[in-house]
């Protein structure tokens, strides 16, 4: 059987960093509050070079392309997990094609807001296992900065920007995604939403003054469920391929909240050594977390390393995978 490895990983994040002593200035918060609950230390936003999330897409894409020697003219299909697009249409990932010198590809954009890069992944893995396609791109890009509003000390402190991309081809030796869990629960809308902006609401003057343009967040309502369930998830798929705390190199967990991936690893039987971590310096980039960390710990993984992506977001959408390095 075909399977579907990650032959490259890369990421971009900007240049300016927004401290937490910064973000003092601007709301009533405090470093000691922000890093205790959340693990957050500094977080960057994107500034000077440029408009929109497929920038930063692009420059991760580019510098992946470069890194595994793959011709613009080979790439198959990109997938772009956002919710933070440029615009709602043309879909970002068709931006990114074009900054990067893409030609004529498939490529879409995806919205599971923080479990898009795993259902981007397990979606570009499809195409790579039917053996329909050889090269596939999964984009992770999100300008949170876009949607936070910087009024509001409960979630203005959590967000930040980035984007991370992956290279997902054929192996005949087995490497890759051996399994996936994904699940959604659309009851869950109310509690993690951009109300405003869609066709449910679209922009009046009144929508803007009320501020339902930007993120609005039931914080204990999503740590509740949140910690449940990326815990489950991470589990099950853990016991249905037989395999231990001591079997997983590392848990690439979504970078929400440091309490929540603590509680996950803690269930898996995973050491908090095994643990991949950078939400202290880029807090949670919604679809890029996950690549954003394999960019980080690339030189510390070896070939034919266990990998469990877990993630948790808005939708409520959920979800786990089992990967070989
Ligand atoms: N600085 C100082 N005080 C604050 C801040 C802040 N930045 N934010 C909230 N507080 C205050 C609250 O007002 C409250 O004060 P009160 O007791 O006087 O009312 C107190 O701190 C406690 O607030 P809680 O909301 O109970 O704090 P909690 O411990 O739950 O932490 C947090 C909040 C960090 C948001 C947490 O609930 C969390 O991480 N939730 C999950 C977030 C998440 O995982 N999101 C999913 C992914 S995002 C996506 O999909 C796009």
């Amino acid at each position: 059987k075909t399977t579907a490895a990650i032959t490259g990983v890369s990421g971009y994040v900007p240049e300016y960093v927004l401290t937490n002593a910064e973000l003092e200035k601007i709301v009533d918060t405090n470093d000691e509050w922000i890093v205790s609950r959340t693990g957050i230390k500094e977080r960057r936003i994107l500034k000077g070079e440029g408009k929109g999330s497929s920038v930063m897409g692009a420059e991760a894409v580019k510098r992946l392309l470069e890194k595994t020697n793959t011709r613009p003219e080979d790439v198959d299909l990109l997938i772009c997990a956002t919710v933070t697009p440029d615009y709602f249409f043309p879909a970002t990932a068709n931006l990114i094609c074009a900054k990067v010198g893409i030609p004529e590809s498939a490529s879409y954009d995806l919205a599971a807001a923080c479990s898009g890069f795993l259902n981007a992944l397990v979606t570009g893995a499809m195409f790579i296992e039917s053996g329909r396609y050889k090269k596939v791109v999964v984009v992770g890009s999100d300008k949170m900065s876009s949607i936070v509003d910087y009024t509001d000390r409960t979630t203005c402190v959590l967000f930040g920007d980035g984007a991370g991309a992956v290279l997902l081809e054929p192996d005949a030796d087995g490497l890759g995604i051996q399994d996936f869990i994904l699940k959604s629960d659309g009851n869950g809308a109310s509690h993690l939403i951009q109300k405003a902006g869609g066709s449910a609401y679209p922009p009046t003057h009144e929508t803007i003054d009320s501020r339902l343009h930007f993120i609005h967040q039931e914080g204990q309502a999503v740590f509740k469920f949140a910690v449940t369930r990326m815990a489950d998830v991470s589990a099950e798929i853990m016991e249905r391929n037989k395999l231990t705390g001591e079997d997983v190199a590392f848990l690439v967990p979504h970078q929400a909240n440091k309490r929540i991936i603590d509680a996950t690893a803690k269930r898996m039987g995973v050491g908090e050594e095994k643990v991949m971590l950078n939400i202290h310096k880029y807090g949670n980039t919604t679809a890029a977390t996950i690549p954003l960390c394999l960019w980080d710990y690339e030189d510390q993984l070896k070939k034919g390393d266990n990998l469990i992506l877990a993630a948790f977001g808005g939708g409520f959408t959920w979800g786990s995978i089992y990967l070989k390095w």
